[in-house]
């Protein structure tokens, strides 16, 4: 660990974000000067392997969080929404996960590669829904060429989604459902063994879920295109990690797929996996544990016919959907 570098905490270390933040800053070789883990009082003096060896997690306080130049945030909403200006009084750099500030006007929604230049000088910056992160790092190189009309999207999300004890539940009634044991449920309304379920987050006076229109309302600030028209129908669906998407798009000018193709095949952040004669295209297997959001399945569509295309794409929500994209923004922020 180099010793001139910033003193970081990830708060929610011991979670499905907070424990991938952990290899990401490794990975990435993150400046640290020294790495705080906080979670509940539950976790206090469990210890973690991580690759700078064996750490142990402290229950959160917020002084001890205060004292550091950076605060990753992977805990709930009302959490964030109770500690993450405070964090930020002594100088940290807050990156928060939840969707606590999201839609608040003075705080940056960033995905660096699109609007990385909102989070320097900030002391409190937005990580984006795990399914809006995925889409637009597809949906942005495309609007940059031919301008958006509308964006349709349907979404095929993992079971990690909804947090590392949703995954355990995963695991735990898939083995109840085969051994032919009552399958109950907890995290997820339904059963997810062998199940999708097109409902996540609650529901809204408008029909959609909350899950849905916070595809909407983050697409259009990060994008930064106030009323874009964007509709998605969100499903869970029986895998342990990586979201799909499948996506529509009506275009302002006219859009070659074989252009388009070109144009997503050099886009920072993207890996383009489009070869169906081969059977290549994204998938939950192929993007898990990667950093690159994999796009393909891409074809003029019919309805919209030169100005529409359709695509499918894959990304790890907990890596471009969370964890790699909040370490990214601390080193925009904290440079
Ligand atoms: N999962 C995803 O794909 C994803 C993607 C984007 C954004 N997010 C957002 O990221 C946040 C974390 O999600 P997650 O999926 O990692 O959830 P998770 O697996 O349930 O982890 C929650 C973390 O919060 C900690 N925590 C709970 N209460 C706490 C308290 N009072 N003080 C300190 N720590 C506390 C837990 O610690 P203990 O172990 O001690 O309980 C655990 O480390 C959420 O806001 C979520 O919406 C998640």
């Amino acid at each position: 660990m180099r010793v001139d570098g910033k003193r970081v905490a990830i708060v929610g270390a011991t979670g499905a974000v907070g424990t991938e933040m952990i290899s990401v800053l490794h990975r990435r070789a993150f400046p640290l000067s020294g790495l705080e883990l906080f979670a509940s009082e539950r976790s206090a003096e469990r210890k973690l392997d991580t690759p700078f060896g064996t750490l142990t997690v402290k229950p959160f306080t917020l002084e001890a969080a205060q004292a550091c130049d950076v605060v990753l945030l992977a805990v709930s909403g009302d959490f964030a929404k109770k500690h993450a200006r405070a964090l930020g009084e002594k100088g940290a750099v807050v990156i928060d996960n939840s969707s606590a500030f999201r839609y608040d006007p003075d705080v940056p929604l960033v995905v660096p590669e699109i609007n990385g230049r909102l989070a320097r000088g900030q002391r409190l910056i937005a990580n984006p829904n795990c399914t809006t992160a995925v889409l637009v790092m597809a949906l942005n190189p495309l609007y940059a060429a031919f301008g958006l009309e509308k964006v349709i999207v349907s979404s095929y999300q993992a079971t990690s989604g909804a947090g590392a004890a949703a995954v355990e539940e995963l695991k735990r009634e898939t083995a109840n459902w085969l051994a032919g044991r009552e399958v109950g449920h907890e995290h997820f309304v339904h059963p997810i063994p062998f199940n999708v379920i097109p409902h996540i987050d609650t529901f809204q006076d408008n029909g959609y879920t909350r899950e849905e229109m916070k595809v909407v309302w983050e697409t259009r600030k990060i994008l930064d295109v106030p009323n874009l028209p964007v509709s998605c129908t969100a499903v869970r669906i029986p895998t342990i990690r990586a979201h799909a998407e499948a996506v529509t798009i009506e275009t302002a000018k006219p859009v070659d797929p074989a252009v388009a193709r070109q144009i997503l095949s050099e886009a920072p952040g993207v890996r383009l996996i489009d070869d169906p004669a081969a059977n290549a295209y994204p998938m939950p297997l192929t993007a898990s544990g990667a950093y690159d959001v994999e796009v393909g399945r891409i074809r003029q569509n019919l309805i919209f016919g030169e100005r529409g295309l359709d695509f499918f794409v894959c990304g790890d929500q907990l890596l471009k959907g969370a964890a790699l994209n909040a370490v990214q923004i601390a080193e925009v922020a904290a440079a």
